[in-house]
């Protein structure tokens, strides 16, 4: 019996118990019908997660982009690969065929070899969502240099801290990026960047927006010349399946991100398997993931999950709000969108707008909706469900991480019924386990605790670049013997989890994991600052909002308050990024502290909440005068 394709429950069941029982033969079998390898593994999995140490393929040889591009070429030539949906809806969209496809990652790779890139180097990837994006990861995987996309909403800072951390060589960029009835100035954050680096030999520019700038003689080049010249063929490197495909940085709750590794054979059969049947694809099918390929979901479930399916898959350049609030479904009735991934930030901020935007358009064709990034509260899912949906197109809530590398508990539509909120069962070969606090799982249904995966699969980051202490540490010494993924769930009566959220310091804002320090950071840099602490509260639109209590070094009212706010903001946005600004900033004279000197979020967190009803016992703090004085202070 073929695995790969579940239809129906009981063949859920069925596949999820087999997955559990025989794991090894089970992957091997999916490995075996659906991929092309250059050479067979020697063992199916190693592992230990004392070490940790997991591997999945050992001794099996393969390259990504034969899988996702040339096994295609001989039936799906003709096909189109990539759905290029530019950002203003008066340019026309761009149709790339698996063909062209196979051509234009040659091209690249072939240039990224002329400019002395090997297998094992890192390549920087800092773009906008064109072409050259998907194109760039690919062209990488072909000669099995190392990506690292950094998304193109990061601060020179933070991209800096990222090339410098993985000590890329190469910096693929654009002169420029639209984003909406903006441009943003992409080439010129590069070149701040640089400034702090000293690996970095060569940046390739794509020419997006016409733009005058400066080029480095010697270390910078405009992209297309180059590709002009280069060669359409260029033969795969063979990699074994252990060896890295990417590394992409997750924020951590504490210091600098994590350059999450993950490695080539493992993640090619994870993230294709999910996708195939977490959305239900069928050739001829269009899908479109509304995610930037700078995050985990736009490598996994844009890039190699659907292209190893051989499938058609859309990338949008804009936002959702521009020219109006309708470009969404617009975009679903243009290229008649088959499967809709979006993120619950999205869903709200489109479900606060006239319903009109949604009326005008024909949205027939959709049959699955998918939500992916944080969870989705009631309100939001049932208003996908009624006007997106409505009622026909079931919406897989499927939770995932970063790490993870591909999606672990979900619904598969026409298949689990689906619950508001719940991402309800686990993907086959998925063990969870929930555990209290003392490190007990917790057996049974109706329970709620810390969310931890027993057993590895096969797309599980194996390290963190340059510090496997801190990949044991953050996933492996928390609960022992398992996985810990920092969140909280609960199991209801049918055994169905919903994930309530993080149970660490980080904060996830319009979808996007924050961590609290490097913000805090930030903050303290300022030098009329003493110290701050940031938690996250609730917001209609981003799901979570920042709060700063910032406790400067004089007090008294000499100080304009307003002017501190905009420079501690503008700090943030330098040092991290737009997306971590603060909403609200209280000025404050004393944060709570436990008596070893750790601030108690879990109070600042309930303050900012305005949940004033169960502060839990204070007296143990080493000034608990202050929690009185802060929530004075908030009113
Ligand atoms: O807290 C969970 C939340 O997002 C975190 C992972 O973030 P990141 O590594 O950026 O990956 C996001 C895209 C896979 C998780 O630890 N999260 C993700 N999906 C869901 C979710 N929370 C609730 N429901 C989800 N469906």
């Amino acid at each position: 019996m073929s695995n790969y394709h579940i239809k129906h429950l009981e063949e859920y069941y069925q596949v999820y118990r087999k997955s559990v029982r025989e794991p090894e033969n089970f992957w091997a079998e999916v490995a075996e019908e659906h991929f092309m390898w250059r050479k067979r593994w020697n063992t199916v999995l190693n592992w230990d997660f004392e070490k940790p140490e997991i591997k999945w393929f050992e001794g099996a040889q393969l390259n990504i982009t034969e899988n996702c591009i040339d096994r295609h070429l001989r039936t799906k030539g003709n096909q189109t690969a990539i759905i290029f949906e530019p950002n203003s809806p008066e340019d026309e969209a761009e149709h790339i065929t698996y063909q062209q496809l196979h051509d234009r990652v040659c091209q690249m790779a072939n240039v990224l070899k002329d400019k002395g890139i090997k297998k094992g180097d890192r390549v920087c990837i800092y773009l906008p969502m064109i072409p050259e994006l998907a194109i760039a990861l690919l062209a990488c995987a072909r000669i099995g240099a190392i990506h690292s996309v950094v998304f193109a909403g990061f601060s020179s800072k933070a991209l800096a801290s990222r090339i410098n951390d993985s000590s890329c060589k190469m910096v693929i960029t654009s002169d420029g990026s639209y984003r909406g009835s903006k441009t943003i100035d992409l080439k010129g954050i590069v070149d701040e960047s640089l400034e702090l680096c000293t690996t970095v030999e060569h940046v390739l520019v794509v020419n997006r927006i016409d733009s005058e700038i400066t080029m480095k003689s010697g270390r910078d080049v405009w992209l297309q010349p180059l590709l002009d010249k280069a060669s359409t063929i260029c033969e795969p490197e063979i990699m074994n399946a252990e060896d890295p495909l990417f590394i992409l940085y997750t924020s951590g709750s504490t210091g600098k991100p994590k350059g999450m590794v993950h490695t080539t054979g493992g993640y090619m059969v994870y993230t294709a398997y999910t996708f195939k049947n977490v959305f239900q694809y069928k050739d001829g099918d269009v899908y479109w993931c509304t995610a930037d390929i700078g995050w985990i979901t736009g490598h996994s479930y844009i890039v190699y999950g659907p292209l190893a399916n051989g499938a058609t898959t859309v990338m949008f350049e804009g936002v959702p709000q521009y020219p109006d609030f309708g470009r969404f479904w617009q975009i679903v009735e243009k290229h008649k969108v088959n499967q809709f991934y979006t993120a619950p930030t999205a869903i709200r901020a489109l479900g606060k707008q006239n319903i009109s935007f949604v009326e005008n358009c024909d949205l027939s064709s959709l049959k699955v909706l998918g939500s992916v990034g944080e969870p989705i509260n009631e309100e939001a899912w049932h208003w996908y469900n009624d006007n997106i949906g409505k009622h026909k197109s079931p919406i897989v809530d499927t939770w995932w991480q970063t790490e993870t590398g591909g999606i672990m508990i979900t619904p598969i539509p026409y298949v689990t019924p689906t619950k508001p909120t719940y991402a309800t069962l686990p993907f086959p070969g998925i063990q969870p386990a929930l555990l209290d606090e003392e490190g007990q799982e917790l057996k049974g249904n109706q329970v709620d605790g810390r969310l931890c995966i027993k057993f590895p699969w096969p797309s599980i980051a194996r390290t963190i670049w340059g510090d496997h202490q801190r990949y044991k540490d953050t996933y492996f010494s928390a609960f022992n013997g398992m996985y810990f993924t920092g969140d909280g769930a609960l199991r209801d009566e049918v055994g169905y989890y919903r994930i309530t959220g993080r149970v660490d310091d980080v904060i996830i804002v319009s979808g996007h994991n924050l961590g609290t320090a490097p913000i805090e950071d930030a903050i303290n840099e300022h030098p009329a600052v003493a110290e701050s602490a940031i938690v996250g509260f609730p917001h209609d639109v981003k799901g979570n909002a920042l709060y700063g209590y910032v406790m400067l070094k004089e007090t008294g009212e000499s100080r304009d308050q307003n002017n501190l706010r905009n420079e501690i903001n503008q700090l943030i946005k330098d040092r991290v990024g737009a997306i971590a600004k603060l909403d609200k900033i209280q000025f404050t004279e004393g944060l709570p502290k436990t008596r070893s000197g750790k601030i108690m979020r879990r109070i600042l967190r309930k303050i900012a909440s305005k949940d004033l009803s169960n502060l839990g016992d204070t007296s143990t703090l080493l000034n608990p005068e202050c929690v009185q004085v802060i929530i004075d202070e908030s009113l």
